[in-house]
């Protein structure tokens, strides 16, 4: 079985990489920044079950060399992980001096960075028999559920993730690939540029519930896609 994390340097990413290899998966673990070597260390401890590439899923250039090298080295793909992220301004708020620029950023990677990898790799997946693709969305996308007064990139392109995941579903159900939308918890990573000492979840226990509600659990191919948290929980669009 092979499968595909991006943003696997360090936080859910890694601890996906890490499980899946352990679940017996072939594991391309794409990382943003060369001079994280967390994933270096992970793939030295599973000899033969992982190649590690670069990947900036902003870039359409790195998106391209990244899908061509995987569709070189791998038969299929049975299961893309959408994981990387940012998170972008958290503070100001309707009336600020917004910087649509910074939102801009942020939409490329986490909305359009997403359907980037999904694209490239849409036919990869065809090929496997699993056809899954996983998008690690966020609560934040939840436009029912909406709650906060800023973080404006962030909920906008977790919610344009939201779309784009329902858009590929409706394309590929007829291919039998099967899309998920899943918010990981309150996990304790560095996201917000130090470890977030307020968040309950680890990044352990938020990649065994990612791939427990995934993997472990029968899913009817929707549309939209289901929109799960980390435990398996409906959430609203
Ligand atoms: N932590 C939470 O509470 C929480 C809640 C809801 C949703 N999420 C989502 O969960 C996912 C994982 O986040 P995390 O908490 O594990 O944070 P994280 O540790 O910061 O992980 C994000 C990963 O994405 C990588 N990345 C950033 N920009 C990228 C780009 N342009 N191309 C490719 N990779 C890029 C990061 O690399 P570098 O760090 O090396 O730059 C990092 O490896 C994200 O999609 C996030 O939105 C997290």
């Amino acid at each position: 079985m092979y499968a595909l994390v991006t943003g696997a340097d360090h936080g859910v990413g890694l601890a996906l990489a890490g499980q899946l290899a352990e679940r017996g998966y072939f594991v391309t673990a794409c990382r943003f920044d060369e001079k994280e070597t967390a994933i270096d260390e992970l793939a030295a401890a599973h000899p033969g079950q992982m190649q590690v590439l670069n990947l900036n899923i902003g870039d359409d250039e790195s998106v391209r060399l990244m899908a061509q090298t995987v569709t070189a080295s791998t038969p299929c793909l049975d299961l893309l992980i959408n994981n990387a992220g940012i998170l972008g301004d958290m503070t100001r708020t309707v009336g600020d001096d917004l910087d649509f620029d910074e939102m801009l950023g942020v939409i490329n990677v986490n909305a359009l960075g997403t359907l980037r990898v999904t694209n490239a790799l849409a036919s990869h997946v065809c090929r496997s028999t699993q056809k899954m693709i996983v998008n690690i969305s966020s609560e934040a996308g939840s436009i029912q559920d909406c709650w906060r007064e800023g973080w404006f990139g962030y909920c906008l392109s977790k919610s344009a993730n939201n779309m784009q995941g329902a858009l590929v579903q409706n394309a590929l159900k007829k291919q039998g690939v099967l899309v998920l939308q899943i918010h990981p918890g309150h996990v304790a990573t560095y996201m917000r540029g130090h470890l977030d000492t307020t968040a309950s979840v680890t990044p352990e226990e938020s990649a065994a519930g990612i791939l427990r509600t995934a993997l472990d659990t029968p899913h009817e191919l929707s549309c939209p896609p289901a929109y799960l948290d980390f435990q398996g929980n409906v959430l609203r669009y």
